[in-house]
This record gives C-alpha cells, sequence and structure tokens, in this order.
C-alpha cells in the first residue's frame, strides 16, 4: 500500500483526518510500550536510521519543551539534525522566508519542524519549496511541521495532549468532557482543539476564562459547527458553581507577551480568575486530572506547584508524551511506518466543493421595461447588476456597491447606482452601466466573489442578450486586491513576502484565509481603498 504520510506537512491538526489520527495514537501506544520497556527491537521498527535524513529546527519564537523534543525525537532517528539560529541568519538582512527556506530545501533536507510568530508560514513555504524543489530538479520535496505560528495553531501540540486525554480515557474515542482553563484568546494549543476534539465522537467543552482572554468567536463557531456543546465561564470559581464539572482540565498561561498594555494593567486580576485555590479542592472529583502544555510562570503559575506531587498532576506525563508523538510523526513523515495504513473516503477532505458559481440563466422576457428592476431607466446597451445585497440596510448596499464599482472596475464613467425595495419589503442594490461592458470569465468570477447572489444582466440592442446568477465560489484567490485582514499572516502585506491572498468558503458562508484560516465575510477580503 503506498505510505500517504511520507512527505506529508502538518500546518493545522485538520491536516490529518480523524481515522489518520487514531492509527497515529495506535502507534505511539507502540512506540511508547517499546521505550518503557526497553524493547529495541520494536524501536527500531520507527527508527529512520539514516544519517542523510536532513530534519531542520527553525525556531523564531522561544521554546523549550517543542524544540528539544523535536530534537530528541530527531535524534532517536539516527537523522541528520540541524538548526538554524536565526538571530543570526539572513532573515535579519531583509531575506524573505520563501528564499531562505528554499536555499535550506536545496541542501538535502526533509523535514523542517518551525515556530514563528507569523501565522501560516508553514503552509506557504510548503507551497514555495514544492516549486523550488521541481524547478531544480531536486529527487524530493520537504514537509513542513508547524511548531506554533502565532495565535494560530499548535498541531503537535495538539496530538501530544489528544493522546494524554485518551490515555485517561482508556483509549476510548466515545466521548470527552474537558474544562479549557485560561488564556483562551491568545493560546494557540486551545485553539487547535476546536478541530483537535473531532476525534471524539461526543465531545463538552467547557471554556473558562475572563472577557478578556475569552476564546476567539471563530474558534467557537467551529466547535459549535463541529457539533460540541459549548458552555462559558468567567472564573474558575464561577464555573465550581455550575453542577456538571468536567474531569480533565486543561490549563494554558496567560501570554503576557502577547498583550496589550490595557489587559496587562489588570494582569494580577485576569491571573487570580483562572488560578487553581486550595479552597477548590473540595469542589472536583478526586479523579480530576490536569494537564497544561507549559510553560508555567515560577512566581505565578496558575497549577500551583503544590499540585505537583497530588494525583492531579496530568501535565508531566502530557510533557513527556510530547517526546513519544513527536518520534512517531517523524516516522510516518519520513515514511519509516504507515505502509499498512488502509485510507477511508473520509481522508480525502474535499478542499471545497466545485458546484457552479455563475450560472447562466436564460432570459424568459425580452420586453424592455420588465428586464430592470423598477427606477432604472431601460438601457440600449450596456450592464445591470441586481439583487445587490438582498436584505441588507440601504446604507450598507450602498458602501458595498461602491466597492463593486472599484473591483470590477467599473467605477468611472456613466451610468448610476440605486436601492430599491421589493415587493418582500426587502432593500437591495442595483448597479447600472451604459455603453459597451465587456465581462470576461475573470471578470465574472470577481463579481460572483464581490456580489455573490446577485445577477449579471448584459443589455445589447434593448435587449436582454445574457443574464448570469451568481453564488458564493467555494474558492476566492488569483485577484491581487485581495487580502486578509490579519495582520499576522503571512499572506498579509504588511508582512513584504509577497504571498497571494487565498480563501476558501466555510460551512457557514464565511471565507477562511487559507494560511491563517481567520473567517471574513465576502466585503472583507478586498484590500482597504
Ligand atoms: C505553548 C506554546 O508555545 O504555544 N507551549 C508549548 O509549546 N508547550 C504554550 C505557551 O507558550 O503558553
Amino acid at each position: 500500500m503506498p505510505n500517504v504520510f511520507k512527505s506529508r506537512s502538518l500546518n493545522v491538526i485538520e491536516d490529518l483526518s480523524i481515522n489518520e489520527r487514531r492509527y497515529f495514537f495506535t502507534k505511539v501506544k507502540e512506540l511508547k510500550d517499546a521505550i518503557v520497556s526497553g524493547d529495541e527491537k520494536e524501536m527500531n521498527r520507527f527508527r529512520i536510521d539514516d544519517p542523510d535524513f536532513g530534519i531542520y529546527e527553525i525556531f523564531l519564537e522561544d521554546s523549550t519543551r517543542t524544540k528539544e523534543s523535536f530534537r530528541n525525537a530527531a535524534k532517536f532517528h539516527h537523522a541528520k539534525v540541524s538548526e538554524l539560529l536565526t538571530s543570526s541568519s539572513s532573515i535579519n538582512k531583509g531575506e524573505s522566508y520563501a528564499d531562505t527556506f528554499n536555499m535550506l530545501t536545496g541542501y538535502q533536507n526533509s523535514i523542517f519542524i518551525v515556530r514563528s510568530k507569523v501565522e501560516g508560514l508553514t503552509r506557504w513555504l510548503s507551497e514555495e519549496t514544492r516549486e523550488y524543489a521541481e524547478r531544480n530538479s531536486l529527487l524530493y520535496y520537504p514537509a513542513f511541521i508547524n511548531a506554533g505560528d502565532g495565535k494560530h495553531e499548535h498541531p503537535t501540540q495538539e496530538l501530544l495532549d489528544e493522546f494524554t486525554f485518551l490515555e485517561d480515557n482508556k483509549m476510548s474515542f466515545s466521548s470527552i468532557h474537558v474544562a479549557l482553563v485560561g488564556d483562551l484568546y491568545h493560546g494557540r494549543t486551545v485553539h487547535s482543539k476546536a478541530d483537535g476534539l473531532k476525534l471524539f465522537d461526543n465531545v463538552k467543552v467547557d471554556l473558562v476564562a475572563p472577557d478578556e482572554l475569552a476564546m476567539p468567536d471563530n474558534y467557537v463557531e467551529k466547535m459549535k459547527e463541529n457539533g460540541f456543546e459549548v458552555n462559558t465561564y468567567s472564573s474558575i470559581e464561577d464555573y465550581l458553581k455550575n453542577g456538571d464539572v468536567a474531569k480533565m482540565w486543561y490549563f494554558t498561561r496567560p501570554q503576557l507577551e502577547r498583550m496589550g498594555d490595557k489587559v496587562l494593567q489588570k494582569e494580577a486580576i485576569l491571573r487570580d480568575s483562572i488560578t487553581f485555590r486550595r479552597e477548590f479542592l473540595d469542589k472536583i472529583d478526586p479523579e480530576t486530572k490536569f494537564y497544561h502544555p507549559l510553560p508555567r510562570h515560577k512566581e505565578h503559575p496558575t497549577i500551583p506547584t503544590w499540585l505537583d506531587k497530588t494525583p492531579f498532576n496530568g501535565w508531566e506525563r502530557q510533557a513527556i508524551n510530547g517526546l513519544y508523538c513527536r518520534i512517531v510523526l517523524i516516522s510516518m513523515i519520513g515514511g519509516k511506518i504507515g505502509d499498512d495504513y488502509e485510507p477511508v473516503p473520509a481522508d480525502n477532505r474535499a478542499e471545497c466543493d466545485s458546484d457552479e458559481y455563475i450560472v447562466e440563466v436564460k432570459s424568459t422576457n425580452s420586453s424592455k421595461t420588465k428586464n430592470y428592476s423598477e427606477g432604472v431607466r431601460p438601457l440600449e446597451n450596456g450592464i445591470v447588476i441586481d439583487h445587490i445585497c438582498k436584505g441588507d440596510n440601504p446604507s450598507e448596499i450602498r458602501d458595498h456597491m461602491r466597492l463593486i464599482s472599484t473591483v470590477l472596475k467599473i467605477d468611472e464613467g456613466r451610468g448610476g447606482e440605486w436601492v430599491s425595495s421589493g415587493e418582500d419589503g426587502k432593500f437591495k442594490g442595483i448597479i447600472f452601466r451604459p455603453g459597451t461592458v465587456e465581462f470576461s470569465r475573470k471578470d465574472l468570477k470577481r463579481l460572483a466573489a464581490v456580489a455573490p447572489k446577485s445577477t449579471l444582466n448584459i443589455i445589447r440592442d434593448g435587449k436582454v442578450e445574457k443574464k448570469y446568477r451568481t453564488h458564493m465560489p467555494p474558492r476566492i484567490y488569483n485577484f491581487d486586491d485581495l487580502s486578509c485582514q490579519n495582520e499576522a499572516c503571512i499572506s498579509h502585506p504588511m508582512n513584504g513576502e509577497g504571498v497571494p491572498a487565498k480563501f476558501y468558503r466555510t460551512k457557514d458562508g464565511h471565507f477562511a484565509c487559507a494560511y491563517c484560516g481567520k473567517f471574513h465575510t465576502f466585503k472583507q477580503i478586498w484590500k482597504k481603498r
């Protein structure tokens, strides 16, 4: 069977399907048992054992556990392990990430482990280095492992968290009830849980954080879309008043380095609301387990050190599991194990559906007046875009019509915009332009992207020659005036990396950035003018 894991990148947890993750965890269990019992023969089944197999660590942000467990995992494989010292690299001379990593790809490296403040970096680099490998006729292309990107995701932490939860769940996938406690706003490890916990069939998540540190809406939305039961609480104290307290608590550190001055002023109060206190002990089940991706602060740990020697301590084993999970991940990406994995149809998540989103409709009525909405003087030749933002309020419709005109480059010349109210009492926008306006296929795609659910009428000699209805495109890319709104995203123009923006339609009709995952409405994906 071809190895489906070989040379695969892991940018977000969803890059591995649920079935693939379940396979991964059975392998981690086997490897852990082998290491714990000192079974060399069994360990060798996982070992790449090739001194030329290049594994590169590039940490553009601080790290202890992730970096060192990966380094030790790479050494387990007897591989060529390198590290780029970013403080003395040419990145500081203004070199782009693409140029830097392309170069390192050429030096016989198969896996890059990258941590950065820039969100979506590894996704971009995996695309770029593949093209570099092709144009330089390299016999391989590298895989990328995201070791944490800004506030976005931390998929390998997610794997080791899930493995530890599973151990405490008797390796059962049937259900999980977990409290996420702490800085849910900045913590990428909890953001990865929005898709990560899909591993379990029934999921209940309690979010325990003050407003300032609350889980961002798009992750809460995602959790709900994924069928999780989600409840929110503003502090541990508040949480413990609720009758149904989870037996798994996942703490995260207040990430002071990522907070603005305003939030920092309230630091002590915020920390207090998410720190465990002795008085809470008799309110939790004695079998409760605490987890933490670590580090914890030496003076202000949210899991106090007096808990270390109690049965609540799940975080030490969790961190050790990081080594086993990372050994197995490298083993799979290196193609050493995974041949026996049988893919299932659900693995091939279509990135988007390919439904037709520009539909030509037959114009049934050729009488001039009825072809246009009321109020628009019939055109002899020109275009009418109708049904724009139906249901929005008039001022929103007007604003958006201005954007449509600019995006379609029809803002010069005669014609006008119109807000009309239909028989159903809903407002809609109409743009009309007299003259010969050509609409290529690319223009139609632009129209669908900026004005989904509208109608385009092309008028010739007083008749509707062609009529199109637009729907939300499954993907939007390849237009140079698109932009992700997240300044931390690799594709944001401020980062100067020249990465073209790309969006995918989500189930609920948003457009998610292909790199950082940020949700946008179709109005928000265009560069600010
Ligand atoms: C976390 C991280 O870097 O995202 N730590 C880790 O990788 N173990 C959490 C943190 O920094 O608080």
